[in-house]
Order: C-alpha cells, then structure tokens, then sequence
C-alpha cells in the first residue's frame, strides 16, 4: 500500500489588508464600537485580508492550487483528486473543486467538496490521504479557501473582528516514504448550535440567518481540551511521544487557544506556527495557508514532524501528523 507525501504548498490572500485600526473606524460609522487594543489582548490578530465584492472562493482556491502545484513540480493534467474544503463556495452546485479543475484546464479526475467549516482541510487531507493509500489517486490537490466576509454579519463585534479571507492548498503524492503518519477526525453533532451560519434557500429565498453565528465562549472551551486530546491521540496512534513533534500548525482562531493547548501538551510555544496576527481565522483554509508560509521561509523541512489540527463548526476537529 502506497503512503501519501505532502509534495509541495501554495496559498493566496487577497490584495485588501484592514486593520483593526481599519475595521474599528469601519464599524464605528455603523455605531459598532471595537478597538485594536481589544482584539489584540483577547484574540492576537492585527489585520486580516478581505476579498473585494464579487471574488468567488473558487478564484482563490485556483491561485493557491497553482502555486502548490508549482512548488510541488506537478502539471494540473497530473492531478487525479481535487478536494476543497470551504463553507463559502460560489454555487449551491457545482462544487468549487469543479470550478477550480475548469479554471486550471483540465478535466476528468474525480473533484468535489467536503464541508466540516474550520475543520475542513483536515477532513479533506484525510479523504485524499485515504484516497492514496487505497491506490485510487497518484497525485491530489488539497485546498482550503474562503470569502468568509460574505457570511459576516459586520453589526456583530463578537464575530466580525475575528475573520478574513484566503485559500491554501497542497499536493499530497503516493509515494514509498511515510509521509501522512496518522489521522484523527472526530465530531460531536450536538453542538452544532455553538457555531453555524443558520440560513437555507427554499423557493428561491434565503430562510433563516444566512451569517455566522458563535458562542464564542463555548467554542473556546471545546478548542482546547478536544485540540489537546486530539493531539495526544493521533501521536498514540503514530507511537511517537508528543514532545517529538518539530512544528504544530493550528487551525488559527485565537493565541490564546494556541497557548492554553500548547501548555497542556507541554509543547514549547516556539514550535507554533502562528499566521493569525496577519491572516485572521481564514476557516478551512487557515492551516494550508499556515502551512505554506512555514514551508516556505524555511521553517518546515525534509525529515520534520509536523502535526495539523482543525476545530471548528458542526463541532468538528481533527488531528494528521505528518512527516515532511
Ligand atoms: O474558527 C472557529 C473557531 N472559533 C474560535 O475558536 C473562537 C473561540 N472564541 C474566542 O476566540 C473568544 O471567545 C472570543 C474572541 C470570540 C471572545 O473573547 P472572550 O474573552 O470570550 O470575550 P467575551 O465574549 O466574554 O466578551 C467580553 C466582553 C463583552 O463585554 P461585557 O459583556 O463584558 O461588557 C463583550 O461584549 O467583550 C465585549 N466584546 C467586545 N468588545 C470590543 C466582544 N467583542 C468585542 C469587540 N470589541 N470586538
């Protein structure tokens, strides 16, 4: 049975970075009252990118799929498997990984979506992996992208401040070399209350709350013990002691999520990679773009371990560790 490589890494932001400075004067026009000093202490991100009006989450998840496949050395007539992972795709149907395979030219290979909200590109690494190691996929494009401005109801400090937008991708190859080590995916559907954008079309309308509702609190809670339990979980399964992972790459909502799970695990704060000052919580696609910017200034390298996690909506969350 093949194992399956993460073979190279992409991601895209969009051109517009707001501020909190930027935001907070935004918001208060609308008598929302926000400041920079507060989304600093109770979260650590500083700005985020925001897409312009109509960009499609298919054009940012193409963007960073071509820049995978170019880090990776893989042609797009290569790739057999296309998963995106979002919760903000342009279409009811077709999926965006449709979209995104009409955008790089090539059809024929299987594509489709997966949605588990800020979990999804680790449930989409996992199908892909799984897809690999079952000999049904040589060469896979993993994407996570987002607009998830489109679904940010921009009147409600407790959740406007916290997002952005982007995509990331990988390609994960068959290869002989173990590359993904293990895989933990968990959900836990009764607290599908805690975090979820509410709406439906029927008839044509939109019905019920189209934007992304959290309780905030509750979310936070459920992060640290299911994000650290996880992580001991899937390094049990790989039989590796925790303390030998090189890097971990966090889904990014809050640095205080981060350290709390850092602390429990006994792992050094240095060995996080934290994007989230720059990108915000960019949902399914926060890991890939985490991943990327490690894997490109260097820090990443051949031969490390790397653990993944998502956490998010449904509630979901999920651990891969991987060799590099
Ligand atoms: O990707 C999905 C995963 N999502 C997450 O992981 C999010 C998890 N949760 C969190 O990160 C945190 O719970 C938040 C950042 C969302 C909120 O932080 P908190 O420390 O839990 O704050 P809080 O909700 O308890 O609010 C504290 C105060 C409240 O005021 P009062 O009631 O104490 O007067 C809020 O109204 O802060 C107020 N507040 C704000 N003030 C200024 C809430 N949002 C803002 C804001 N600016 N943007």
């Amino acid at each position: 049975m093949p194992y399956a490589r993460i073979t190279g890494t992409g991601g895209f932001l969009p051109q517009r970075i707001v501020s909190n400075d930027d935001l907070a004067a935004d918001l208060a026009t609308r008598g929302v009252e926000t400041s920079d000093a507060w989304i600093v202490e109770r979260t650590g991100i500083r700005q985020r990118h925001i897409a312009e009006p109509g960009t499609k989450t298919s054009d940012l998840a193409t963007r960073a799929a071509r820049a995978a496949l170019e880090s990776a050395g893989v042609t797009a007539e290569a790739i057999d498997l296309i998963i995106v992972a979002t919760s903000t795709p342009d279409f009811i149907f077709p999926s965006t990984a449709c979209l995104v395979q009409a955008n790089l030219g090539v059809g024929g290979a299987a594509a489709f979506d997966v949605q588990a909200v800020c979990s999804g590109f680790v449930y989409a690494l996992a199908t892909a992996d799984a897809f690999i190691r079952a000999g049904r996929a040589h060469h896979a494009l993993v994407i996570g992208a987002e607009v998830f401005s489109g679904i940010l109801d921009w009147n409600d400090r407790r959740t406007c401040v916290l997002f952005g937008d982007g995509a990331g991708a990988v390609v994960l190859s068959a290869s002989d070399e173990p590359g993904i080590l293990a895989v933990r995916l968990n959900a836990d559907g009764t607290q599908h209350h805690i975090l979820c954008a509410a709406g439906n079309v029927v008839g044509g309308q939109v019905t019920g709350d189209p934007f992304l509702r959290m309780d905030g609190q509750a979310v936070f809670k459920l992060a640290v013990n299911s994000l650290t339990r996880s992580a001991r979980e899937v390094c049990a399964d790989a039989g590796i002691p925790v303390s030998s992972i090189d890097w971990m790459v966090p889904h990014q909502a809050n640095i205080r999520i981060l350290n709390f799970i850092s602390r429990k695990l006994a792992l050094p704060e240095e060995k996080l990679i934290v994007t989230l000052d720059r990108h915000a919580n960019t949902s399914a696609a926060s890991v890939p773009l985490a991943l990327d910017v490690a894997w490109r200034d260097g820090r990443i390298r051949p031969g490390q371990t790397v653990l993944l996690q998502g956490v998010g909506g449904g509630f979901t969350w999920g651990s891969i560790l991987v060799k590099i």
